[in-house]
């Protein structure tokens, strides 16, 4: 084998909790989300002990209508603030815990409130569209929200010509390469997926012909045009759902997390990750100790003031009511 060959991705390599450790902190979370009434949500890029406490497993948006429609008293959310935020704005009586407040992904701090009242003095006619990755109060600002899984059809479903779309740029830009209104985006992107290169894709094409590439709409336009499908981290679980047949191999545009998801999916197909640094540093800050220790404490919490959080709702409905 050419000694550049890659190989499918093989999480038996990662540093891995003790056996007998791991095993008492599962059996702890499972007593403690009893006692509480609990649900655990957990991103498709957690690493793989969070994805397998989780109760329900996905992407930004799936999570978003599991956190709005739980009976349960208490969410435990495993993924970056702005999450836990969306479910706390939807559901501000039931407590939000997350392991790590830290967790704070880097492209919802690219865009601040001011920037956005800027933005609408200059095209005062463009109604904004926050994508979900922002702040509770960018949000309160904006007119409606959008995750990468519908953010095609939100833009879809406003009548104006022209909108803003905050804060990444390269969702903005695949947006545009499918609508006829006027996208005026902003200039955040995120630091993960702009690590992938379309020189890697292509490297891993060139090795295996046959793969089919999927990628995340955060990535570089030479990224996307290299892709044969593109989609939210829950459009790529459908799409290897539908492709199984055809495909033996996946290349997967996305943060590595995902690709532990895939291979409980489908233990029987190869997935490859571009490079091995799409690793999101911020939702890699939750680990299972963790996870223990804010269920314990009930701390910290997601806590958002009121007048924000009825307003940033506004924009959240207006998103969850397009179908
Ligand atoms: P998804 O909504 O596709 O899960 O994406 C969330 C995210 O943070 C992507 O980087
Ligand atoms: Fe934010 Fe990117 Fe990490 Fe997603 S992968 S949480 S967009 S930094």
């Amino acid at each position: 084998m050419h000694e550049h060959s890659r190989r499918p991705v093989d999480f038996s390599a990662d540093p891995q909790p003790e056996r007998e450790t791991l095993s008492k902190a599962v059996k702890r979370i499972q007593q403690l989300k009893s006692e509480l009434n609990a649900i655990i949500l957990a991103h498709n890029y957690m690493v793989p002990p969070l994805q397998d406490i989780g109760d329900f497993v996905g992407d930004s948006l799936e999570l978003a209508r599991k956190a709005a429609e739980t009976t349960a008293d208490v969410i435990v959310f495993l993924g970056v603030t702005f999450m836990g935020e969306t479910a706390k704005i939807l559901s501000p009586q039931k407590q939000v815990l997350m392991p790590r407040l830290e967790a704070r992904c880097p492209m919802a701090e690219m865009v601040r409130v001011p920037q956005v009242l800027k933005l609408k003095d200059q095209y005062p006619s463009a109604p904004v569209v926050a994508y979900v990755n922002t702040l509770a109060e960018v949000k309160a600002v904006s007119d409606i929200c959008c995750t990468s899984a519908n953010a095609l059809q939100i833009v879809a479903s406003l009548p104006d010509d022209e909108v803003i779309f905050v804060p990444d740029r390269s969702l903005g830009a695949y947006v545009q390469r499918h609508t006829e209104k006027t996208i005026h985006f902003a200039h955040g992107y995120c630091p993960t997926h702009h690590r992938i290169r379309v020189e890697d894709i292509m490297e891993l094409k060139a090795q295996y012909p046959d793969a089919c590439v999927l990628v995340h709409p955060e990535c570089t336009g030479d990224v996307l045009d290299a892709a044969d499908r593109i989609g939210s981290t829950g459009g790529i679980v459908r799409m290897v759902e539908e492709l199984k047949d055809k495909y033996q191999r996946f290349v997967i545009g996305t943060e590595k997390g995902l690709i532990y998801r895939l291979q409980q999916l489908h233990p029987d197909k190869e997935f490859y990750l571009p490079s091995d640094v799409v690793v999101c540093p911020t939702m890699k800050k939750n680990r299972l100790e963790y996870v223990l220790d804010c269920m314990e404490n009930r701390a910290p919490e997601i806590e958002i003031p009121e007048g924000v959080r009825v307003k940033a709702l506004e924009a959240v409905e207006k998103m969850m009511a397009v179908k």
